[in-house]
């Protein structure tokens, strides 16, 4: 099948606007939670919005070999109505879910009964990565909502201020990080935190 005449074509264009306002999102999220001094939702949101620009670049590849200047979609997607980072976070969880468990798994069935074998890989593994994105969104509003996200309620952890490195042993974050002074807000518990371990 010609890709110009494809479902998949539609898909990949569908797939693509979906990443690009998850990205703006994203980063519309991290400033809301930038606000409410959640330095730390902050930076996943970041880090999650970047992987969403990069599955765009990857689907916008694929719609440049069909060789058209335009492809037209009527799709529906989502509105944070809601601007709370609990809410944010929430919301982010389950659009990633469904696009894990719904929408790209049968983009994928698509692409396969058509024939783009290669395109179906892209959507089953791309599915993959916003599968982790659900869980991390949502561990994260776990904690937020119980209030551990800087207290483990009672035992030892390790913390690391996001903004300097230093790393500090107890059950809760510290309020103000004791080298650079910065909130507590910018703790984020090791097991969590990037290049750290
Ligand atoms: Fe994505
Ligand atoms: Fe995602």
């Amino acid at each position: 099948m010609n890709l110009c005449e494809s479902r998949t074509l539609v898909n990949l264009m569908r797939a693509f606007a979906g990443e690009c306002q998850a990205h703006a999102r994203y980063y519309y999220a991290a400033e809301a939670a930038k606000h409410q001094k959640l330095p730390v939702i902050q930076q996943a949101f970041q880090y999650t919005a970047d992987q969403e620009y990069e599955h765009a670049g990857v689907f916008l590849k694929q719609l440049r070999t069909a060789g058209l200047e335009n492809v037209d979609i009527s799709a529906g997607y989502p509105v944070d109505l809601e601007t709370d980072a609990l809410a944010l976070l929430r919301s982010a969880q389950h659009g990633e879910a469904e696009e894990r468990s719904i929408l790209y798994p049968d983009f994928a069935r698509v692409a396969r009964e058509e024939g783009f074998e290669p395109i179906a890989f892209l959507f089953d593994a791309i599915a993959k990565v916003e599968g982790t994105h659900s869980d991390r969104f949502a561990e994260l509003a776990n904690l937020l909502e119980s209030g551990q996200l800087f207290s483990k309620g009672g035992g030892q952890t390790r913390w690391v201020c996001l903004n300097c490195g230093h790393v500090i042993e107890g059950p809760d974050a510290p309020a103000q990080c004791p080298v650079c002074q910065h909130e507590q807000g910018y703790f984020v518990r090791q097991e969590y935190a990037l290049f750290t371990r």
